[in-house]
């Protein structure tokens, strides 16, 4: 592989996102990256792009865009179920990827993303999951990973403070619709918290859930969910979301023999620290009431969030540098699978266990988008994702 001196930076989709990110690349915030094409189906989307940047090359086909020699990177911002097929197809154009978030609609097409860049290890493969750039939750991971709550015990978030209009779900015919998008608050929303939540506790083995569909909004999927979560050490967890609430809370709260960290929204991390360890505690005190000593501990992390553009900037360096990835894409399937499970639970009324079936969660949601009104564009994705969606 050539050595490159700068990556250039093909977008795949300009439309809410993909706005975002071609703004930060044609300021040129991102070091040693210049962006030279983007592609979208949507003709008016190219033209707003050549409002933003008109010295970009335009293409109203991701693949001849990954085949036309102008990019050696490519940065995917389309509705997910194009996720895999562009991913699959850049590497084996020997392009590196940088995939938004969720990478995938299911954990089957993560898998086949997965093992498609395990045949080209060299490129890199990086998601947007920019929550991991957060000084908070980049704390909250060190303080778990160093011992802070000694083995966790308990695992809480809630999470309702993704509050969106119906004019939000109407803005775009994929959202909402089983089709489309795959999925409602659990696809679309909560990747970055089921993406954290798997970053810093690990991945949960069983899943009982509730999820209801439409509840505060005339959609196809889940704008609720409420889960209960148990881990492989014994510990247990309770996630629950919804689009449908304000003001909505943001607030984990993880629980272990040492203590517990609460940390969520604008509030710094509290940390209590238990002065003995709890379970040792409960065994050898003598007396009834008593309950092990504390010492609470308030941390506000410091340092700018670079959010969109740190994981970008992480992602060329990774190519020109061998930087470490921040957010490496293999990763994504454990907040998907874990979403899926949730959503599995939710419609079934059954317990699903992690690793969950992935090919009976993928005929789910293939038998979903059959009755879909988004019934095209799931065709259209077929068609385009090839083997991906088979
Ligand atoms: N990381 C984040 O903070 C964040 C925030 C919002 C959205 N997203 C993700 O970005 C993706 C796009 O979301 P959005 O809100 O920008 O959607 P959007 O509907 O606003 O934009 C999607 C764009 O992709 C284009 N498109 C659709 N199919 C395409 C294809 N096959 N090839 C090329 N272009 C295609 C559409 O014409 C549209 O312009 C989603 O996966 C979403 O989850 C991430």
């Amino acid at each position: 592989m050539a050595v490159l001196k700068e990556v250039r930076i093909g977008l795949i989709g300009h439309g809410n996102m993909g706005r975002h990110h071609l703004a930060y690349l044609t300021k040129g915030e991102v070091p040693q990256a210049r962006i030279t094409a983007v592609a979208d189906v949507n003709p008016q989307a190219l033209q707003r792009a050549l409002q933003t940047n008109p010295k970009v090359q335009t293409f109203e086909d991701g693949k001849a865009m990954i085949h036309s020699g102008l990019v050696d990177a490519v940065l995917i911002a389309t509705p997910h179920y194009f996720h895999p097929g562009l991913t699959i197809e850049a590497f084996k154009a020997g392009l590196h990827v940088l995939c938004e978030k969720p990478v995938a609609v299911t954990a089957k097409a993560a898998q086949q993303m997965n093992e498609a860049h395990a045949r080209h290890k060299k490129l890199v493969f990086a998601a947007m999951f920019m929550m991991r750039m957060s000084p908070m939750w980049r704390k909250v991971k060190e303080m778990v990973d160093g011992g802070a709550v000694g083995r966790i015990t308990r695992v809480n978030w809630i999470v309702t403070d993704w509050f969106r209009s119906q004019a939000y779900y109407n803005s775009g015919g994929w959202r909402a619709t089983w089709g489309g998008e795959g999925g409602g608050v659990l696809l679309n929303q909560c990747p970055h918290n089921l993406d954290l939540l798997t970053w810093i506790c690990g991945v949960p083995n069983r899943v009982v859930a509730q999820a209801t569909l439409g509840k505060f909004h005339q959609i196809e999927v889940e704008d609720e969910v409420s889960a209960l979560l148990t881990y492989p050490n014994g510990a247990t967890g309770f996630f629950c979301t919804t689009t449908g609430e304000a003001p909505g809370t943001n607030r984990l709260e993880i629980a272990g023999d040492n203590g517990r960290i609460i940390a969520g929204g604008s509030r710094a991390i509290e940390w209590v620290q238990t002065t003995v360890n709890t379970a040792r505690f409960c065994k050898t005190t003598r007396e009834s009431f008593a309950v092990p000593p504390t010492n609470k501990i308030v941390i506000e992390p410091g340092g700018k969030d670079l959010a969109h553009m740190g994981i970008t900037l992480n992602f060329v360096n990774a190519i020109l540098h061998g930087e470490k990835l921040i957010a490496p894409a293999e990763e994504g399937i454990r907040g998907l699978e874990l979403g899926n499970a949730m959503l599995m639970s939710g419609l079934t009324g059954k317990p699903v266990s992690i690793p969950t079936n992935r090919n009976a969660y993928d005929a789910l949601i293939r038998k979903l988008a059959r009755t879909s009104k988004a019934q095209k564009t799931v065709q259209e994705a077929r068609v385009d994702m090839g083997a991906s969606f088979r």
